[in-house]
């Protein structure tokens, strides 16, 4: 076999912010036509090794190479000289703006009107039909951002990678956001990428995933460099044991020799929403008892949340709280009453980005026991630094201190701290939705526990979720939502992958 020559090269490469050294002595390098997996838990280091390759970090020693020439640092403009695009975890597209804007700011096509530069939009229009329709995005290139799912902002960042006809393309956790369907119609994308000659860098805590796509495999462990292998060595087990170095518990399902009281702690009864998204939903929590709802996207499982939440107005139906009938309005009402919401957005609906981190552990309680919808209320530093020390303990948030400003947390530990904010307000009930978004395998289990925990305290746990075998190894039971209404319920004792999909899917 031919020796390929890498497209790009990181050699040795050490990176230190104050306080944290998040790399030492990596090496990593993208062929064409491959598919290299960057793969570690939380805070392992991927997305900075990442920014390095797109020139928004400087090493702080190593060396980095890209055909054949070597450079202490990639500059932004060196990065994109040398075809490099990088699909960022939090997406960073412009939401006010269109399509087609988004794909050409700061990069606008121009033409020559009588020896004057003047912008080319119809080159532009063109172009970003082209590739739309290549990666079969069905929008009008005018179409404003913002208006679209989180799924196609992310075909929007592809498509901007494409545009450019980039040579590297780097996708920081892209299937996080996306239904089992849309992770498909992106891996069909990528194939078609990799059979272009393209080294795509691929990053995904998802392991059937990684040994789906991946050709190599790179795995970083608390910044050190594992090693690199190829993907036909490797099983899930061999993946988990290099990249956290301990095995994984199967289920947290509900210790059937624990005996509960018999009671309702939560009830949802004939709801419908003012806009019809959900219709006539019923259902009953029992204390100890967590419940999951599956669903495609769409079929109102977000959307129920919301109505119970009071984001969205509901025009019938109860709510009912341990024995209260509850009013709820508007969010503050459901915080009020001891309703959390994890949302599943955490860019837009979660967080605070500019607030540090404990500000962000401090909000829900703060907001909870304000008095006049958060308009009064006193800051007490030494009770914020108490709770923000308890959940960062709690939820092993790793971070330099909790004055640290929240973005510059690796993109998990940002999830670890919305849960931690919302644990800090002392919920009743508490509702997430796709919570282990973005959480490596480790974590993840570490979040089934907490959950498992909470219902075991009395706290009722409602759960959101795309994945089937965290709804099948988590919840108790299972509701199946389909176009707005639930189409069964389901014992995850009993329950199979296969019957979910069904009744997900057919009615
Ligand atoms: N701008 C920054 N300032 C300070 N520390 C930072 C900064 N960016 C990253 N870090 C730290 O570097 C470490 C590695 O973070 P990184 O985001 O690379 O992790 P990751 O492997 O991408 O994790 P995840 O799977 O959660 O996305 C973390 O400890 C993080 O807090
Ligand atoms: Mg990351």
């Amino acid at each position: 076999m031919v020796r390929m020559t890498s497209l790009v090269e990181m050699r040795n490469i050490t990176k230190k912010f104050p306080g944290v050294t998040a790399l030492s002595g990596v090496n990593f390098d993208v062929k064409p036509g491959e598919v290299h997996i960057l793969l570690g838990e939380n805070g392992a280091g991927k997305s900075t090794l990442m920014k390095m390759l797109s020139g928004a970090y400087e090493p702080t020693e190593g060396v980095m190479v890209a055909n054949g020439k070597e450079f202490p640092r990639f500059t932004p403009k060196i990065s994109q000289d040398n075809g490099i695009s990088i699909i960022y975890q939090e997406l960073s597209v412009i939401n006010e703006i269109s399509i087609q804007e988004n794909i050409f700011v700061g990069k606008l096509a121009e033409k020559s009107v009588l020896g004057l530069k003047v912008v080319d939009n119809k080159a532009m229009r063109k172009r970003t039909q082209e590739v739309l329709d290549e990666i079969g995005l069905k929008r009008s290139p005018e179409t404003t951002v913002g208006s679209l799912s989180i799924s196609e902002k992310q075909m929007v960042e592809i498509a901007k990678a494409v545009a450019f006809d980039a040579k590297v393309i780097i996708m920081d956790e892209p299937t996080s956001s996306l239904t089992t369907e849309e992770i498909n119609h992106l891996f069909e994308i990528v194939n078609r990428l990799k059979k272009q000659g393209k080294g795509i860098v691929f990053i995904s805590h998802k392991l059937d995933e990684v040994l789906a796509i991946g050709d190599r495999v790179t795995i970083l462990k608390d910044g050190q460099y594992v090693g690199t292998y190829p993907i036909s060595e490797m099983d899930e087990d061999r993946l988990v044991k290099l990249m956290v170095g301990r095995e994984i518990k199967g289920t947290y399902l509900k210790d059937p020799d624990k005996e509960y009281k018999n009671e309702v702690i939560f009830e949802v009864n004939g709801l419908t929403r003012k806009d019809e998204y959900v219709k006539e939903i019923s259902f009953k929590l029992k204390r100890g008892e967590i419940l999951g709802f599956s669903g495609l996207v769409g079929a109102g499982r977000t959307e129920l949340m919301e109505a119970i939440y009071g984001a969205a107005p509901i025009k019938a139906g109860t709510i009912t709280l341990l024995g209260k009938t509850l009013h709820i309005k508007k969010p503050y009402d459901a915080l009020k009453e001891g309703i959390a919401l994890v949302t599943e957005n955490r860019r837009e609906t979660g967080f605070s980005p500019y607030f540090s981190i404990k500000q962000n552990l401090n909000q829900a309680k703060n907001l909870k026991e304000s008095k006049f919808g958060g308009m009064t209320g006193l800051i007490n530093n030494a009770e914020e630094e108490r709770v923000s020390e308890e959940q960062r303990v709690a939820m092993q948030i790793k971070c330099a201190t909790t004055n640290q400003v929240i973005t510059q947390l690796s993109g998990g530990n940002q999830q670890k701290v919305i849960l931690g904010r919302w644990m800090a307000s002392n919920p009743k009930l508490i509702i997430f939705d796709e919570p282990t978004k973005g959480i490596d395998v480790g974590t993840k289990s570490e979040i089934y526990k907490l959950m498992r925990g909470l219902a075991d305290k009395g706290i009722g746990v409602l759960v959101v979720s795309s994945e089937l075998p965290e709804l099948l190894s988590t919840c108790d039971r299972i509701i199946v939502f389909n176009d707005g209404r639930s189409n069964g319920e389901f014992l995850s004792t009993e329950a199979t992958e296969e019957e979910l999909v069904r009744a997900a899917t057919t009615k």
